[in-house]
């Protein structure tokens, strides 16, 4: 199944490439979308993250040319979306950010901060830019785009990024060119992940650790609520500077470094200053999180099946109560996970990703999962109204030549 959907994704793109430019493309990239099985909101206090990859990818197929400038078709990509539109994007020189963000901010921007690592190409290339990940989605549709477009980057210039390097420049090219502070969770598991592998990240450090998930009798099932998450607005910085404040006001860099006990006993220093009760929530989130997701990572390697249940249920009341960024679609699908529950096959189930929106991330036995989706979809419906989109993804390989 995930192999059909990548081979039809496959042939549409050089479909559209020859339709467009009328030869059969030189280069062809991929880059995969992500779901994060716990630690959210977590990549920008410096603490961790434990994502994987998913069989949902973003493809270019591109050649080179004499122009001066790149002309890049798109399918169907990036956060905002449009259909079937076509940009000319600069290769060389000064580029500078627009104010307004669509599909080509973060092109071009990957193309700018590709080209300021030392990615010089001659020329410029034809493109066609086509993606399964589910847009707005919080599965990191962009995050996806921009790795995409830095792999080709590297084909195009002969010039290879080191492993780090590579998330890094796309994470940069997001937060000039499309205006979103994100932290670094999204591109490092699309540039770096491993098939059959979640990946543990020390945003700190920066260091992966690849985590074998290779039992066939778990399933990872992404339930999406068709509810639009849209990241630019205020939501995600309001919390992102809440969090750099209560580090600050507890002396420390990064929420990373303060403890729980730490923080339980700065409740009142907390408390004292403006909107502090806010305040005192969204880092109890933040450093509960850090604990959950270590926790997690042991519970799944030694296959404690119950406390990774628990963590993920802890992940989401505190992503719903505490950092505030979950909603009622996405809090029906997680009730209805916990209520089918681990005699129907239910190991856990939380929000996924930067939140108001997008998919719940549930894992299950394998066995059942076509009953709980079949469920999950018949509850929510008559709950919310709402059609959910459901699949069952393995940990797919991060970004690659074709
Ligand atoms: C978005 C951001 C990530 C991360 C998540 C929340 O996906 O791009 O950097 O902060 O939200 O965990």
């Amino acid at each position: 199944m995930a192999d059909q959907l990548f081979d039809t994704l496959l042939a549409e793109t050089k479909k559209i490439f020859a339709e467009k430019f009328g030869t059969e493309p030189e280069i062809l990239v991929a880059a995969p979308g992500r779901v994060n099985l716990i630690g959210e909101h977590t990549d920008y206090n410096g603490g961790y993250v434990f994502p994987m990859a998913i069989e949902r990818y973003t493809i270019i197929a591109a050649s080179r040319t004499n122009a001066d400038k790149a002309t890049i078709w798109t399918n169907n990509c990036g956060r905002k979306a449009v259909s079937r539109a076509a940009g000319e994007f600069a290769v060389r020189g000064e580029i500078e950010p627009d104010d307004a963000v669509d599909w080509t901010s973060y092109v071009q921007g990957t193309i700018a901060c590709a080209l300021e690592k030392g990615a010089k190409i001659e020329g410029a290339f034809n493109a066609v830019i086509n993606s399964n990940v589910p847009l707005g989605g919080g599965l990191s549709s962009s995050a996806s785009l921009e790795v995409a477009v830095a792999t080709l980057m590297e084909e195009l210039s002969g010039h290879k990024f080191g492993k780090e390097e590579k998330p890094l420049l796309c994470q940069k090219a997001e937060h000039v060119f499309a205006h979103m502070a994100c932290g670094i969770m999204d591109q490092f598991i699309s540039a770096l992940g491993q098939k059959d592998c979640a990946m543990l990240l020390d945003c700190r450090s920066q260091v992966p650790e690849m985590v074998p998930m290779s039992d066939p009798s778990v399933s990872v099932l992404i339930t999406n609520s068709n509810v639009k998450h849209q990241l630019s607005g205020s939501e995600y910085p309001e919390r992102r500077k809440d969090c750099e404040k209560v580090a600050k006001l507890l002396g420390h860099e990064l929420l990373r470094d303060v403890t729980m006990d730490e923080l339980l006993a700065s409740k009142d220093k907390i408390l004292a200053v403006d909107d502090g009760e806010r305040l005192f929530k969204r880092a109890r989130h933040a450093v509960g999180e850090d604990g959950r997701t270590l926790k997690m990572k042991e519970a799944l390697i030694s296959g404690d099946w119950a406390t990774v249940g628990a963590q993920m249920y802890a992940s989401h009341e505190s992503l719903r109560d505490d950092y505030e960024v979950s909603c009622k679609e996405i809090d029906a699908l997680v009730e209805i996970a916990r209520k089918i529950g681990p005699e129907g096959g239910v190991i856990g189930s939380r929000i996924t990703g930067g939140g108001f929106g997008g998919c719940t991330v549930s894992l299950v036995k394998t066995d059942k999962a076509d009953e709980i989706a079949a469920t999950i979809a018949r509850e929510y419906k008559s709950q919310i109204g709402k059609d959910a989109t459901i699949f069952v993804t393995r940990p797919a390989q991060g970004a690659r030549v074709l």
